[in-house]
């Protein structure tokens, strides 16, 4: 379920995971205090390495008693008690006036309301794209960046946007409705593209996840470059950006075809890929 009153209508016992950002922490915390039990008991868990004073701050902000437990191994849990109901903070919105763009995100959405720069350098070749698309996917959409400005650049694209998170879901659609493109975007949760059928999309554009939680991970990136060689049509374009330091060529050759590299600088490579 999203993260919305209806996840905790009631409750008494909250059991979390500590999510990494603080943000993510915070509207968790809001939703509880809103929509939990008076007497409810929230138990906030997580390695102790990537447990901060801030997230006791941000749980003090919706309730009115944080403790912290000793730690047992590598873990210690975080106490709220006494929610403190009050207006959501969520989600945020955060104009870019060189974009001409307002980004919307809840708290777990990755980069919140800013703009990747990985995102950034993807976006100076939007106007390259796949000439003559008609069908163009986000995958992985995160607050709806780039599916956001795909559709305002490129009207005549049908744009998707696809994400597993719910907050980014909601995020990129909130970013759509905002810059009036809710219309010309659908928004769809989604593990890596699991319900958009094989050979449908013209283009789709990533900015793949390195991490997963705190672990940095590649095998999330190539689910996700698979992912986009089943939906993309033959002769069908990917178009993607990564940390220069991966060398993700000889990957995305093998899962989706013949890769030419687009833009380089020492952070950033954006590749196209061209469907088999
Ligand atoms: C680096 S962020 C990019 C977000 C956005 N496209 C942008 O440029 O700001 C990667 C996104 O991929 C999403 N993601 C990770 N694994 C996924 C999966 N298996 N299926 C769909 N989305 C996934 C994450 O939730 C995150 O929003």
């Amino acid at each position: 379920m999203p993260l919305a009153p209806e996840l905790v209508d009631g409750a008494r016992v909250v059991l979390v995971q500590a999510p990494k950002g603080l943000e993510a922490l915070r509207e968790i915390a809001e939703v509880i205090a809103a929509s939990a039990a008076p007497d409810v008991t929230v138990l906030v868990g997580g390695r102790v390495k990537h447990m901060t004073h801030a997230m006791n701050d941000v749980l003090g902000a919706s309730f009115t008693d944080v403790s912290a437990t000793l730690a047992r191994q590598k873990s210690r849990v975080l106490v709220a008690r006494g929610p403190r109901p009050g207006p959501s903070s969520f989600p945020r919105s955060q104009q870019h006036a060189d974009l001409g763009l307002t980004v919307c995100a809840h708290g777990a959405a990755f980069a919140g309301t800013k703009i990747d720069i990985g995102t950034r350098t993807l976006l100076g070749s939007l106007e390259r794209m796949a000439p003559g698309a008609g069908t163009a996917l986000d995958l992985g959409a995160g607050t709806g960046v780039l599916a956001t400005l795909l559709a305002r650049t490129r009207p005549e694209l049908t744009v998707l946007a696809a994400d597993q998170s719910a907050a980014a879901v909601a995020s990129a659609e909130a970013t759509a409705a905002v810059n009036g493109l809710g219309d010309r975007i659908r928004v769809i949760r989604d593990d890596a593209a699991a319900s958009i059928p094989d050979a449908s999309v013209d283009l789709v554009v990533l900015n793949p996840p390195f991490h997963v939680g705190a672990a940095v991970v590649t095998t999330a990136a190539d689910r996700l470059f698979a992912a986009a060689g089943r939906v993309l049509r033959p002769g069908g374009e990917l178009w993607t950006v990564y940390n220069s330091a991966l060398r993700y060529k000889p990957t995305l050759t093998r899962l989706v075809g013949p890769t030419t590299v687009v833009d380089r600088n020492p952070k950033f490579t954006v590749t196209v890929s061209t469907a088999r």
